[in-house]
């Protein structure tokens, strides 16, 4: 397999930190590796496959260096700057930031779901949001076996999606301080508000699981409502998934299908208190699927309840599957 020069931006935060992790643990061919944040963390050192590596400030230069791909995690803004820079430079950037998701020549991509869009990008290629690739991983199939008309996402969202900022307003949180990171207290507490509001009443966060997902199933009219809220999880992201479909279907047969899909995990068994649940999927990179249960409001539809690491195949583990294929077409 074809070796390639591989840097991390961003490597020194919670998603940068679990890109080196993922890399080590995939194993992927790598000849030269670089790690690159601001200035604040710039000299400082990561281990990576037992060895040290200093950490670059990222520069307008940084790319200068011949750099096969680049796995950017650090904000919205880093990545408006510089992954231009990156790309006109021949490096594909993914890039796990909300910037350029919806950009029309960039393609929104989940390994398992749609990795033929990988194929037409223009060295940018988008990581989706963290609710949004766990739902996907579920959606897909079904969508391909009974046409998806309608679906209500209700999410319970893990506080290390909000960097570890979040994490310390919860830690803290559980003894009496104040919060920082969040407007109001995330101990003991259910908040309805996961980025900024938007002039419609919902959250960004809230969009970008409407928008993101008419994108990555290729279907524009896709009917999709959430409401999602952050809740006292150091780890992983559970969602209430809500699907009306166009045909109708047997359930066993949909139990199946989902069993057999890639990437993912059936634990449906609730007659043994078994489900998914957010301190079992921590650490691992596959969507659990639990409580799959008929509809029985509509004429065809489903109930679903869906968990995944939000940092790992909600953001790591999926920017590196993404680099694992551009690797195996170089070849
Ligand atoms: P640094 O550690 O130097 O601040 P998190 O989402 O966990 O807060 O992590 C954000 C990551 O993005 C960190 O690695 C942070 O580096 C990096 N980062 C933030 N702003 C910049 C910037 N302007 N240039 C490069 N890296 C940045």
């Amino acid at each position: 397999m074809k070796k390639v020069n591989l840097a991390v931006v961003g490597a020194t935060g919670m998603v940068g930190r679990t890109f080196l992790k993922v890399l080590e643990e995939r194993q992927l061919p790598i000849e030269n590796f670089y790690v690159m944040a601001s200035s604040r963390s710039a000299g400082s050192t990561l281990t990576f496959n037992g060895k040290e590596y200093v950490v670059e400030e990222l520069t307008e230069h940084s790319f200068d260096k011949p750099i096969d791909i680049a796995l950017f995690s650090a904000g919205g803004s880093t990545s408006e700057k510089f992954a231009p820079i990156a790309a006109a430079h021949g490096c594909i950037v993914i890039d796990n930031s909300s910037q350029w998701r919806m950009d029309p020549e960039v393609p929104l991509v989940v390994p398992e779901v749609n990795p033929e869009d990988i194929a037409w990008h223009k060295n940018i290629i988008a990581n989706p949001n963290c609710s949004t690739i766990q739902a996907m991983v579920a959606l897909k199939p079904l969508d391909d076996k009974y046409k998806i008309k309608r679906v209500v996402y209700s999410t319970y969202q893990a506080v290390s999606g909000a960097g570890l900022a979040g994490w310390k307003d919860l830690e803290n949180g559980l003894k009496g301080e104040a919060p920082k990171k969040f407007p109001h207290p995330i101990a003991n507490n259910c908040l309805p508000h996961i980025d900024v509001f938007l002039d419609n009443g919902y959250t960004k966060e809230e969009m970008k699981m409407v928008n993101e997902t008419r994108k990555i199933l290729h279907n524009d009219n896709m009917r999709v409502t959430a409401t999602t809220v952050r809740v006292p999880v150091f780890d992983s992201h559970s969602e209430s998934i809500n699907i009306e479909f166009e045909k109708p279907f047997d359930l066993d047969e949909l139990i199946e299908t989902l069993r057999n899909a890639p990437g993912v995990v059936l634990q449906n068994n609730s007659q043994e208190n078994e489900y998914p649940l957010a301190i079992n999927a921590a650490g691992h990179d596959e969507v659990f699927i639990g409580r799959i249960r008929r509809d029985e409001s509509v004429e065809s539809g489903v109930n679903l309840w869906v968990v995944a690491d939000n940092i790992r195949k909600g953001a790591a583990t999926n920017a590196v599957q993404i680099a694992e294929e551009i690797i195996k077409n170089m070849q």
